[in-house]
């Protein structure tokens, strides 16, 4: 088995197409469910140009099992979403919940394998772009946040929801030393991969927080970036406008 510090794309892709079959289930008990609270904020916060659009097209990032494009697609001014992630068998989920959905405009997303950092689209593509719980995840932070530029429309908007670090230092050593190390022990016996929830741990070591994850938005040349806390900043939205 590949590990995180040989290949981190082979290792995140092998572990996700690993918990696929429980991703939903252990997001809803993590989160106590308020994950789909989140992700509609994220949507909101990245729709500020909406009222002004009649034909909007969205990219929505690592999408996992398609929890944000389904929610884009109920959009009245959005034509078309555009859900790509890297891991086939959360694609597959995504798929399997479009062909069961009984909502027409489940019909406006594309489901499609592709890399974020390397996105398949023409530069100035998208009038927003979302991605939830995703940038933590790939290997090459910048490169994905100059791949996510590259395909914005100008004046578009981009939120990210994602992990963050609390801000009061209290908080921080209870989620650290309490809440954190709760998640092995629940990805082990809701998922049976001890391994998988473990890596989220991991994973925040080296992931920016939410002050400079905004920094670096404005530092690839969006004209403006702001971040807003949730849950005492364990969560955060980052948002920003090309
Ligand atoms: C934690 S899940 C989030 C899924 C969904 N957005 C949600 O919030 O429920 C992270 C997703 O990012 C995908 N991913 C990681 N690196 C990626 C990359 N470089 N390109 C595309 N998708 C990637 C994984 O396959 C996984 O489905």
């Amino acid at each position: 088995m590949v590990t995180l510090e040989q290949d981190k794309s082979t290792y995140i892709n092998s572990m996700f197409g690993r918990i696929a079959k429980s991703y939903d289930f252990l997001n809803a008990v993590m989160t106590l469910n308020m994950h789909k609270l989140w992700k509609r904020d994220a949507i909101n916060k990245a729709s500020v140009n909406m009222p002004y659009l009649k034909k909007a097209k969205i990219l929505d990032l690592c999408t996992g099992t398609g929890d944000m494009a389904f929610m884009w697609a109920e959009k009245p001014q959005v034509a078309k979403v555009m859900a790509i992630d890297s891991c086939l068998p959360m694609l597959e989920r995504a798929e399997r919940r479009q062909i069961k959905s009984k909502a027409t405009n489940a019909d406006k997303i594309t489901f499609m394998e592709a890399d974020a950092l390397q996105l398949p689209f023409q530069d100035n593509n998208f009038d927003a772009i979302t991605v939830g719980f995703g940038l933590r995840n790939v290997k090459d932070l910048d490169l994905a946040l100059s791949e996510i530029h590259r395909v914005l429309k100008p004046e578009g908007f981009i939120a990210s929801l994602d992990l963050g670090h609390p801000e009061s230092g209290f908080v921080d050593s209870f989620y650290r030393g309490v809440f954190l190390k709760l998640m092995p022990l629940l990805g082990q016996v809701l998922a049976g991969d001890q391994a998988a929830y473990k890596y989220l741990i991991d994973s925040l070591e080296t992931w920016p927080k939410q002050k400079d994850l905004s920094q670096m938005f404005w530092d690839k040349g969006f004209t403006r970036s702001y971040y807003k806390n949730i849950m005492f900043g364990t969560t955060a939205i980052v948002v920003a406008q090309k």
